[in-house]
């Protein structure tokens, strides 16, 4: 068996896995990170869009926001779509002068995967069969086969940063960790295509038949969605299907239409809410989707995994240069705090904005309020923006990171 030793061993190249990579490496802190999928795999799956404030300040200072600050978009506003009327909220009015950013995951991916190999550092890419042994001792281990070759990385500290179906959290023994969960009866239908934005910002829409968002990828290519059947299969909805499904439920009084084009890519996926409590068992942290999913109506996922690994690389700071130990003791504590706020309005998102199998007139009646009380209070539209935009992280991000952008 081929031995490495790192200090801190890494699974997963996701966006948790390569930003904790990047802000060890900015500390001085050695970490291997390993990942089961090819580099163009994981550099053209395509999945989240928004980032917040927080999330581009920290791709920026740890040297990775060049392209995103030249090709992402930034938002000033969303708008809600309820009952054929529109209601704009206003993010810097709203929230002192705070955006987000359009930016695509697999850009991210790729800007994150250039900085590390430019800079030396090492992801192993296309490992098979990874398991994690030894967590409740000193020396936690990766195993795995790398090019065919069996392979142990020794290390001081694990990351699980492996996503939902990872490895990392079914390795902590049974009854160590909660887990709480809820699975709603619907899916989003997501497709990519070639057309002119539809809206200068997303549009975020309630309809009798479901809900449905706009968003946007570049000035050619748009990302949108629909609530569906999560057992539907792509292949039963044709192009003109999926359009007419838009053009329903984003109608508004005076005749607003999406603009369409060639649809590129369809995927439905499915809808949950998920936490594992602790994020520590021993010498393995978890860190991103290994330990939590959001639905996706809040935008939140890409954002909490940021915000963890932020926390995980303060505290791994503190104890190599100091011995500190304390704010790793505080790790999952600290995040879990954010992480359920952060469920909290992905929830409520959900809920106020999709009409879920069995749910009766009451339960729309009561959404429409909830869409009334928006527009009628700035406390509500404030209350929206400010999750919307991203709660503030404490010290986000460390100042000797924010140095060394
Ligand atoms: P992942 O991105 O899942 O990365 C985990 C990595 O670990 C993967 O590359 C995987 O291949 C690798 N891996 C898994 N198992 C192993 C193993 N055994 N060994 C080695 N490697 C392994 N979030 C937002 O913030 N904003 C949005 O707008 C948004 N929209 C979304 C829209 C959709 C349709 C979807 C599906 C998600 C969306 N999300 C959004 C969520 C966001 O994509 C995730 O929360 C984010 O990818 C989490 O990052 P991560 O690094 O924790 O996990
Ligand atoms: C996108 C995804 C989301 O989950 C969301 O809430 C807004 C936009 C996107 O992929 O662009």
């Amino acid at each position: 068996m081929k031995t490495l030793r790192t200090q801190v061993g890494i699974v997963g190249a996701g966006p948790a896995g390569l930003l904790l990579a990047r802000m060890l490496q900015l500390e001085g802190i050695e970490a291997i990170v390993v990942e089961s999928r090819s580099r163009a795999e994981i550099e053209g799956t395509i999945r989240a869009g928004v980032l917040e404030q927080g999330t581009v300040d920290l791709l920026k200072a740890v040297g990775a926001g060049e392209r995103m600050s030249r090709e992402g978009f930034v938002h000033h506003g969303i708008e809600l779509r309820f009952d054929g009327r529109s209601l704009r909220i206003d993010f810097p009015g709203l929230t002192g002068g705070k955006s987000v950013t359009v930016y695509p995951q697999h850009e991210v991916i790729k800007d994150l995967v250039k900085v590390r190999l430019d800079t030396g550092g090492a992801i192993l890419f296309s490992v098979e069969n990874t398991s994690v042994h030894d967590l409740d001792g000193p020396r936690p281990k990766i195993r795995f086969e790398h090019e065919g070759a069996p392979t142990e990385i020794e290390c001081d500290y694990v990351a699980g940063c492996d996503g939902t179906h990872g490895i990392c959290r079914p390795s902590v023994p049974p009854g160590v960790l909660n887990t709480f969960e809820r699975v709603y009866p619907s899916g989003w239908f997501g497709i990519l295509c070639d057309a002119p934005p539809s809206s200068r910002e997303l549009i975020y829409a309630l309809h009798e038949r479901g809900f449905a968002l706009v968003s946007t990828r570049s000035p050619t290519v748009q990302r949108m969605y629909f609530q569906c059947d999560p057992a539907d299969k792509v292949d039963n909805w044709p192009e003109e299907r999926i359009w007419a499904e838009f053009r329903a439920r984003l109608a508004t009084r005076d005749g607003w239409a999406p603009k369409e084009g060639p649809i590129t890519h369809k995927v439905i996926v499915g809808m949950r809410s998920f936490v594992a409590e602790p994020m520590q068992y021993g010498r393995l942290f978890l860190a991103g989707d290994a330990a939590h999913i959001v639905p996706p109506t809040g935008a939140k996922g890409l954002n909490l995994a940021a915000a963890d690994v932020t926390l995980l690389a303060r505290a791994l700071t503190a104890f190599y240069r100091t011995g500190d130990r304390e704010p790793m003791q505080r790790y999952s504590a600290t995040c879990l705090r954010r992480i359920w706020k952060a469920q909290r309005f992905s929830w409520w998102m959900t809920s106020m904005l999709h009409r879920f199998p069995g749910a009766d007139a009451f339960q729309y009646r009561v959404q429409l309020a909830e869409l009334e009380y928006l527009a009628a209070s700035e406390a509500a539209r404030r209350t929206l923006a400010e999750n919307y935009v991203g709660l503030p992280l404490e010290g986000y991000p460390p100042r000797s990171i924010a140095e060394a952008g």
